[in-house]
């Protein structure tokens, strides 16, 4: 898994610096964790299912605005440090 991650890892470091050089347009970036998820990669003993993972997400992003740019944020809202 050691790809996997680091593709993530520098996924969020092109969201973080994609914050920092949009946000005088006013455009908000985030990142957005998906939730261990019941799919084809999450397999059938992820707690999530596709659907409540989808709502949080899209909620997510009709309600986030400038004041969460460049965050890491779970599908149900919570910020993921890292
Ligand atoms: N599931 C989780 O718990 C979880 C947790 C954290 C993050 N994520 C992230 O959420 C995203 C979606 O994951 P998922 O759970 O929905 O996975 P999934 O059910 O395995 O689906 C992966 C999708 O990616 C497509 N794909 C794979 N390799 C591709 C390639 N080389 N070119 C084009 N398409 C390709 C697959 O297409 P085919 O159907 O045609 O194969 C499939 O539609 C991923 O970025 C994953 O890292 C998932």
């Amino acid at each position: 898994m050691y790809i996997y991650r680091s593709s993530k890892t520098g996924l969020n470091q092109v969201v973080k610096s994609l914050s920092v050089d949009l946000k005088f347009l006013g455009i908000t970036v985030v990142s957005l964790h998906p939730g261990w998820v019941k799919t084809d990669m999450g397999g059938p003993n992820a707690p999530v299912t596709i659907d409540k993972s989808i709502e949080g997400m899209v909620n997510i992003i009709d309600t986030t605005d400038i004041k969460s740019t460049g965050k890491f944020l779970n599908y149900d809202g919570t910020e993921l440090p890292w």
